[in-house]
């Protein structure tokens, strides 16, 4: 995280001290670089030299418009997986030539939206959904680009909960139900498969499962002769990013072993990351509220709850936890630093060892940008964080901390309770 350093024992987000953006806009708040959100996305784009990706951001990941924004400035694409990110994908500009559409569950109105935006790709999970696609596209008297997402069943070495290619896994169509599509792709006049998607799953962190659900993939292509014509592979997302000590792969490996199997066949080639372009990109900064010391243990209780960040308790995940000001003389001493949310999975770390640490100071937690403020809801009725994006000695704010009147939006008192 070079843009997310200290500076005499300070934190700074490029050239802003994190305690003056807090001083500024108060806590819990995410704070993003601009710089890092570029850094990522052109590290990713120049790995590959014998093809150029279209690399299409998933906005899942940190979909505040802003950041969106600054990637489409930066000729990204967005990868969306509801009538709401394309919704924001509108709002950012991205021309509609660079968006992908990935879920299980896309609705009438969804696929509507979307033709009627005329994306680039329907990333199809299931056939119920390519005859969906095709009536609607029928009904608006469209014929539209549709890439088949396979589930090519490998181990991809992650957390349970963000594995997506293994045959148990609700994503995807297995080879036998996909050659299937392909033999009565006549029955969909109004979609034509030009792709191919994968999705191996999240926080990857060797070269192999890409490789090998590309191989497996490519043998299946070649089994069906002339039934496939596709154009493009899109290889999705899952890049892993450093959180702790783990080692990630090697972007120049990643991009030559996609490079050889793709560049001979003449594919055209999308990519889906998200966590790899905002999860280092951005940190999440809370104030301790009271530290509290119970037989045998020591809680540091912070403003900050698994509402604003829900992965320590969501996937068991580590964010590294640092001071905003380090102060000599301190000891470390171990915590569990927990929310006030009325549930023990309330928590960012357990027995983890930080500077000795005092009501009114500051924490942050790193790697934050990816699946953290865009997985954040109003539980315990908390309004969420504030979101800032710092440019060199700038912080902007880019969404204003939720008001109680926010959270009470879209709420109906019944004339008989008035
Ligand atoms: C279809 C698809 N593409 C891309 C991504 C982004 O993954 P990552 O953030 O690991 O790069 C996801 C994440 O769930 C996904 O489901």
């Amino acid at each position: 995280m070079q843009h997310i350093h200290y500076k005499n024992n300070e934190l700074y987000c490029e050239n802003v001290a994190v305690k003056k953006i807090a001083e500024r806009f108060g806590t819990p708040v995410y704070i993003y670089s601009q710089q890092a959100f570029i850094d990522r996305y052109k590290e990713l784009k120049n790995a590959f030299t014998k093809i150029t990706p279209l690399i299409c951001y998933s906005v899942k990941a940190c979909s505040n418009v802003a950041i969106l924004r600054l990637l489409v400035k930066q000729g990204a694409g967005l990868d969306i997986v509801s009538g709401g990110e394309l919704f924001r994908a509108a709002r950012a500009k991205c021309p509609m030539a660079r968006v992908v559409f990935a879920g299980v569950g896309k609705t009438p109105d969804e696929v509507s939206a979307a033709i009627r935006h005329k994306i680039l790709f329907f990333n199809v999970e299931s056939e119920p959904e390519l005859a969906r696609i095709n009536a609607v596209a029928r009904s608006l008297r469209r014929t539209v680009n549709i890439a088949l997402r396979l589930n090519p069943d490998v181990e991809s070495h992650t957390h349970h909960y963000i594995t997506t290619a293994k045959k148990e896994n609700k994503f995807g169509i297995d080879f036998a139900s996909a050659r299937r599509i392909f033999a009565r792709q006549g029955k969909y006049p109004n979609v034509r498969i030009k792709g191919i998607h994968l999705h191996v799953g999240s926080q990857l962190t060797r070269v192999s499962p890409f490789v090998n659900a590309l191989k497996k993939t490519m043998a299946f292509i070649d089994s069906l002769g002339t039934l496939c014509s596709i154009d493009t592979i899109n290889i999705g997302g899952g890049v892993g990013i450093v959180y702790d000590q783990e080692r990630t792969l090697s972007l120049k490996e990643y991009a030559a072993g996609i490079e050889r199997i793709i560049v001979p066949r003449g594919y055209d080639l999308i990519l889906e990351p998200g966590r790899f372009i905002a999860g280092n990109s951005g940190i999440f900064v809370t104030e301790v509220q009271y530290v509290k010391k119970t037989t045998g243990k020591r809680f540091l209780i912070v403003d900050g709850a698994m509402n604003d960040l829900v992965r320590p308790t969501l996937y068991q995940a580590y964010h590294e936890i640092v001071p905003v000001t380090k102060r000599r003389g301190r000891k470390a001493l171990v915590y569990d630093i927990v929310g006030p949310i009325c549930e023990s999975g309330d928590f960012f770390a357990k027995k983890r060892k930080v500077q000795e640490m005092h009501p009114d100071e500051l924490l942050a937690l790193k790697s934050a940008g990816a699946y953290g403020f865009s997985m954040s809801s109003n539980y315990n009725s908390r309004g969420r964080a504030a979101e800032v994006l710092v440019s060199g000695t700038r912080a902007h704010p880019i969404r204003s901390r939720e008001e109680y009147a926010t959270l009470l939006k879209g709420e109906i008192l019944p004339t008989h309770l008035k």
